[in-house]
């Protein structure tokens, strides 16, 4: 591992005041449905945990892991399928939940899988996105904040394993 510190990028009360105003605007969008969160482990974890503690229409939770990124922190290019869903999805209100959107190869990836299962509606939803990296274009319906090009860790998100339990969204300074 570099040597390298971590500085704080969004504080945790702003994270967590965005979370809600995201929980509002799905609970409105979704009223009158049970709206289906599809988390992506592992770094979608905090997320979809908070986001769905403040869902106020009936919320399934299902997993999937699905990864993109090694130990190194530049995208291979390569998604990879390591768990799938539990449950079927067809005729559901499905939104899918990401840590963060990048090059968007692995959104635009499970986008397309979980299209072909027939949901009524299927939408994504990120706590964090890297607009000036993107490869392949994918339509994100929510997003928690966009963010410049920086490696970022916290709430989730990881540096070779490590920092995902920090409670905010914290840079990655190699030095
Ligand atoms: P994409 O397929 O390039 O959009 O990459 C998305 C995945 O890359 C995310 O789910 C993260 O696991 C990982 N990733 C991208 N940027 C960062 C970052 O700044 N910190 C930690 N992980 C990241
Ligand atoms: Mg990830």
């Amino acid at each position: 591992m570099e040597k390298h510190r971590v500085d704080v990028m969004i504080e945790e009360a702003a994270v967590n005041a965005r979370i809600k105003e995201l929980g509002e605007e799905i609970s409105r969008d979704y009223a009158g449905k049970t709206v289906y969160l599809i988390c992506i482990l592992k770094g979608s974890v905090y997320f979809t945990c908070e986001l769905a503690k403040r869902i106020t229409v009936p919320v399934v939770m299902d997993f999937m892991q699905c990864s993109s990124y090694g130990a190194a922190t530049k995208s291979s290019g390569v998604v990879k399928l390591s768990k799938d869903l539990d449950m079927a999805i067809t005729g559901r209100d499905v939104i899918i939940i990401e840590d963060i959107i990048d090059s968007g190869r692995t959104l635009s990836h499970l986008k397309n899988l979980l299209g072909q299962r027939g949901p009524a509606s299927l939408k994504i939803c990120t706590l964090l996105d890297k607009p000036d990296r993107r490869v392949v274009d994918v339509d994100v319906e929510y997003t928690g904040f966009q963010i410049e090009d920086k490696f970022v860790v916290g709430y989730g998100l990881d540096y070779d394993q490590l920092y995902r339990n920090l409670p905010y969204i914290g840079v990655v300074e190699f030095e």
